[in-house]
């Protein structure tokens, strides 16, 4: 076995029973999202889609940190560049009830990247380690800070190893690295050669991102990577079941099978539920969309579903469409 496997999984003072975390995924990691989650896995560790740190510390209307009971082991991801309203919103994060507290060094949209948020961090390391120094400072006697970040800005730029020390080195208790550089946004394949070379330069906690489908996959780059732990962010959007998947085939060998089409269907509609009871109509029914699209791809007819649900603007209509749909028996 790997030597990270025959370890524990620690985070600081944290210590996982499983080696899967879920991504945090904007407008897909919300709190009803992540409700649901914990019906089918209470062990992994969870991760809440980001906030941004001015917004936590400045704003007028401060965004409000709300989380529920019942959804830890819980992450919570901030992106910024200013090293004291960094440590600020770690504060705040903190308060809040999270087990750990994520620098987000990946965001590759232009609008966070160019203002040296998210992945543009990865240009400045002199400023990340001011950064990252002031969220230890605030907050890493009570919670452990960690980072996910890319391979770097481009190909010419490409930092994780440098990142990765200057992050240890600055007191990061574990280190999520998505196999691509900035400029490669989602093309091309995740790098997990490039992921083992960052797992085999530290000695905190590495875990691998970047393109796991299944339990299988998941399993293969676990072992050969050298990491302790694997993160998953597409793959389970509209299929929150694929946690638990890779979490019981990693300590058992055996593979949980998939969920049949009607359990699909009826997780789709709670968590449309859950959605809107959260969220509101007139925002949770777009929001719907999305995942009842993700939720039925590949079944029987989901195309003219997820065309019906995209006409819907109440719950009442967007559940009747759902109650209309027939799988074939
Ligand atoms: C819709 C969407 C939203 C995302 N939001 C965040 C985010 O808030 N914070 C973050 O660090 N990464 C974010 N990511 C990146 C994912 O966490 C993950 O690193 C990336 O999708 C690669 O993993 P995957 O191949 O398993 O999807 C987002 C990705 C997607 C697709």
């Amino acid at each position: 076995m790997p030597p990270a496997l025959e370890q524990p999984f620690r985070i600081g003072p944290l210590t996982l029973d499983s080696r899967v975390i879920l991504a945090p995924m904007c407008g897909v990691c919300d709190v009803p999202y992540l409700k649901l989650l914990r019906r089918f896995d209470q062990r992994s560790l969870i991760f809440h889609e980001m906030f941004s740190a001015v917004g936590l510390v400045h704003w007028k209307s401060r965004l409000k940190v709300d989380i529920p009971p019942g959804l830890r082991p819980l992450g919570l991801q901030i992106f910024g560049h200013e090293p004291e309203t960094m440590g600020q919103a770690a504060r705040i994060l903190a308060a809040a009830g999270t087990d750990v507290i994520d620098l987000n060094l990946g965001c590759p949209v232009p609008k966070i990247a160019k203002n040296c948020d998210g992945s543009g961090l990865l240009r400045d390391l002199p400023l990340l380690g001011r950064i990252l120094t002031a969220m230890v400072g605030a907050v890493g006697d009570q919670v452990p800070v960690t980072i996910k970040m890319r391979l770097g800005w481009d190909e010419e730029m490409r930092n994780h190893v440098a990142v990765a020390r200057l992050a240890e080195s600055c007191g990061v208790q574990m280190i999520t690295v998505h196999g691509r550089t900035r400029s490669q946004m989602y093309s091309g394949s995740a790098d997990w050669e490039a992921i083992a070379e960052v797992a085999s330069a530290v000695s905190v906690p590495v875990v691998g991102n970047g393109d796991l489908w299944d339990p299988l996959i998941a399993a293969e780059r676990l072992k050969a990577s050298g990491c302790a732990g694997v993160m998953i962010g597409r793959g389970a959007q509209g299929n929150p079941w694929i946690i638990p998947r890779i979490d019981t085939y990693l300590k058992t060998g055996e593979m949980p099978p998939e969920p049949a089409p009607d359990v699909r269907l009826g997780v789709a509609r709670e968590h449309c539920r859950l959605l809107i009871e959260e969220k509101g109509e007139a925002q949770g029914v777009p929001e719907c969309r999305k995942h009842v699209a993700w939720y039925t791809k590949g079944l029987p007819g989901s195309a003219e579903l997820r065309h019906a649900v995209n006409q819907t603007r109440t719950a009442e209509a967007l559940f009747a469409v759902l109650d209309d749909y027939a799988l074939p028996a």
